[in-house]
Formats: structure tokens, sequence, C-alpha cells
């Protein structure tokens, strides 16, 4: 599996392609494999579904499983934690706050929320217990589509260049180094087998290679299966053209899945370079059911267990 080893990762991909069912059930294998693991989720109620759990809530640990945490990163609660962090006091913090002009400032500096999601992420990927081991080995955040993800990952890299020496910058450099380190951190590049996925994908791994930013993993998912060997796909165009209603239905059927199967073949073809960390994840059938949501988390972490 080419993320064991990493302290923290980084989904993202285009929107829909299954990121966050992905980051729940690489927790999963990640945890299975021996790990202590926290997946950092943005949405609450999809999280908890993938996950099995009542409720996610901003700034609690849920256990889901041995070794298997996750928590909810709001990005308005992850600022005030952060702000109270450097303030050291809630109350400074809330009197800035209450403050409609510093509200307004701190609302309006770009890159704020991203970072303080993306910090926080981070932050736990540091923690240390008392005992002085690590809180968590690995730390996965369920991070947005493409074009913001890309932002967020902007953001730390940006503060290095623009801010004053200080508690922010201080932060922003160590999660820089550890982003930029491929021992350490990657972003699992989320992908499906389809031409507009594909391009963002490849699109996504060049804009991340200008950023220094490494890619741990890309998890084509939803991959279907290869039904026929190459005589029974003979077979099947050879019968399409002989065989009557309702039967020619039926060889109809097959033959469409051979073009949807040809079809993900050729977008597969287009990540050929970057075969060397490519992971496939199959298509789960019934997964767009509620019932489904939870055999497709397992379905997935299974397979990723074996990658
Ligand atoms: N391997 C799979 N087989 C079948 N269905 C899948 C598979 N992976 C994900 N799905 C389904 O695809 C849908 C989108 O998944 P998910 O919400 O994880 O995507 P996302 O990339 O996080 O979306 P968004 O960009 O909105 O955050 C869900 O209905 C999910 O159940
Ligand atoms: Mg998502």
């Amino acid at each position: 599996m080419p993320f064991l080893e990493r302290e923290f990762l980084f989904t993202s991909g285009k929107g829909g392609v299954g990121k966050t069912t992905v980051a729940v059930a690489l927790g999963r294998a990640l945890a299975a494999r021996g790990r202590r693991v926290l997946v950092g989720l943005l949405d609450a109620s999809l999280g908890a579904r993938l996950l099995g759990v009542e409720t996610l809530t901003s700034g609690h640990m849920q256990p889901c499983a041995e070794r298997l945490w996750a928590t909810l990163i709001e990005p308005e609660a992850a600022i005030a934690e952060y702000a109270t962090m450097i303030l050291k006091s809630p109350t400074a913090y809330r009197a800035l706050l209450e403050n409609r002009y510093a509200r307004s400032f701190f609302t309006a500096v770009p890159g704020l929320y991203q970072w303080a999601v993306l910090g926080k992420a981070w932050y736990h990927s540091q923690e240390h217990t008392a005992a002085g081991t690590r809180r968590f080995d690995t730390v996965i955040l369920d991070a947005p589509a493409t074009g913001h993800g890309l932002e967020m990952l902007r953001v730390p890299k940006l503060i290095l260049e623009v801010a004053p020496v200080g508690v922010l910058r201080r932060d922003a450099e160590l999660a820089w180094q550890t982003l930029t380190d491929a021992k350490r951190a990657g972003v699992v590049v989320v992908s499906i087998p389809e031409e507009l996925a594909v391009s963002e994908t490849l699109e996504l791994v060049s804009k991340l290679g200008e950023l220094k930013v490494p890619v741990a993993a890309v998890v084509l998912n939803a991959v279907h299966e290869r039904l026929f060997n190459a005589e029974e796909r003979e077979s099947l165009t050879d019968l399409g053209e002989r065989l009557g209603a309702p039967a020619k239905r039926l060889v109809q059927v097959g033959l469409e899945r051979l073009l949807r199967e040809d079809a993900e073949a050729k977008q597969m073809g287009r990540l050929a370079a970057l075969a060397e960390s490519l992971v496939k994840l199959p298509w789960v059938e019934g997964a767009a059911t509620e019932p489904g949501v939870r055999p497709l988390v397992g379905a997935l972490a299974d397979a990723l267990t074996a990658a």
C-alpha cells in the first residue's frame, strides 16, 4: 500500500468521484493494518453515515472502530480554536470576535478558512500524548474538490511568503515541511474512469507537481470488473447479430457492458504514466442506496488493504 507510512494524507479530485467514501475506506484499511488513524471530515451527516456512527462534532474525536477515530472540521470552530491557542485565552478571542471590525477583518483574510481546516488537520497529525508517543499515526483529511483543494494546499506557502515572524508563520512553515515531504505526507488523488474526471486528475497531478506537494496515490474508483474474456466478447458480438427478441435484448445488455468496459479501459490508458501510484477500486453495485453505503466502505477498505 503506497500510503502506509505517511502521517498526513489529503484526498482530492473531481466533485462526486468518491473522495469522502475513499477517505473513510482508507481510514478503515490503515486502521486494519495496525495504524492509529484520524479521519477529518467536512460534512457531518455523510461522514457519520459512512462510518456508521450517530454523529460527528467539531472538537470531538469520535471513536469509530479499533484504532479509528473521526472528527468534524468546521472552519469557524477551527479558527476559534486556533485563535484561542494563539491568544492563550478564550475570553480574549471572544472579545476580539465581538468587535465588528475585527470580525470582518478575520473573514476577509484570504485563505484563512482554508488554513483553519488544513492547519487543524495537520496539527492533529503532529500531536503527541503525555507519554510522548504520537496520538495518531495517520491523519486523513477529506479535502474539497480539485480547485478548492489546491487553493487549500497553497495557503501555508502563501503565509510563508507574506506573514511576518510569529506563531502563524511558524505553524505554516512546519505544515509546509510536512506537506512537501513525500515520506510524511501526500495527496490521495481520487478519480473514476471517465473522460472529464481523468482530465481533471491529470491536471491536478501536474499542478501538485508544480507546487511540490507529493502525490501519495491515484485512486481510480468505481472501476467495472471485466466480465467477459476475449472469446466470450467475440461470441457476444456474433450472437447479437443472429438472435431474435427477447434473447437479443439480453445480448444487447452484455454488449453495452462491453462498451463501458472498453471506454473505461481507454480512460485508464490515459493514466498509464501514473501506473506506479495507481490503485484501482471496484464499482460496487447498489452503493447509491442508503443500506449500500456501509458495504461500499467495507468493500473499498478490503480492496485498499489488499493493494
Ligand atoms: N466504488 C463505488 N461504487 C459505487 N458507487 C460509489 C463508489 N464510490 C463512491 N460511490 C458513490 O458515489 C457517490 C459520491 O461519493 P462521495 O460522496 O464519496 O464523493 P465525493 O467525491 O466525496 O463527492 P463531493 O465532491 O460531493 O464531496 C455516493 O453516492 C457513493 O455512494
Ligand atoms: Mg465529499
